[in-house]
C-alpha cells in the first residue's frame, strides 16, 4: 500500500515538473516570437490600409487617390452621422 502511495506521488510530482517545463518552454517562445515582430505602428498602418479605413474616414482621400498627408488621415469626412463627437 505504501508503494502504491509512493508511486503515486512520484508520477504526480513528475506530471507537475513535466506541466511546469512546458509552460516555461511557451512562455519562452511567446517572448522569442514577439521579438520578431514589427512595431506596433506598422502594423496599425497596415491593418488601416488594407482595411480601407480611410476611403470613407479621410477626406478627399479617393479624390486625392491618397495623397493625404498622414497627420490629417482619420479625422473624418462628410460620410457618416455627425453630433458633438464630431463627423464618424
Ligand atoms: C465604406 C465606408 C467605411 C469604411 C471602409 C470604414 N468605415 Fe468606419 N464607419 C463608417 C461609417 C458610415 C460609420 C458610422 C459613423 C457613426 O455612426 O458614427 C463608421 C464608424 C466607425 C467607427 C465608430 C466611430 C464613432 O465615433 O463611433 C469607427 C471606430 C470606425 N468606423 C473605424 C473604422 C476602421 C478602423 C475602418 C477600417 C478597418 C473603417 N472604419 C472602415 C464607414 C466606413
Amino acid at each position: 500500500m505504501e508503494t502504491n502511495t509512493n508511486a503515486r506521488f512520484r508520477l504526480t510530482v513528475l506530471a507537475v515538473t513535466a506541466a511546469m517545463a512546458i509552460a516555461a518552454a511557451t512562455t519562452l517562445a511567446t517572448c522569442a516570437w514577439a521579438g520578431t515582430q514589427e512595431p506596433p505602428n506598422a502594423r496599425g498602418r497596415y491593418l488601416v490600409r488594407i482595411g480601407g479605413c480611410n476611403d470613407c474616414h479621410t477626406g478627399g482621400y479617393l479624390e486625392k487617390t491618397g495623397a493625404v498627408p498622414e497627420r490629417e488621415r482619420l479625422t473624418g469626412d462628410t460620410l457618416g452621422w455627425q453630433g458633438p463627437w464630431g463627423t464618424t
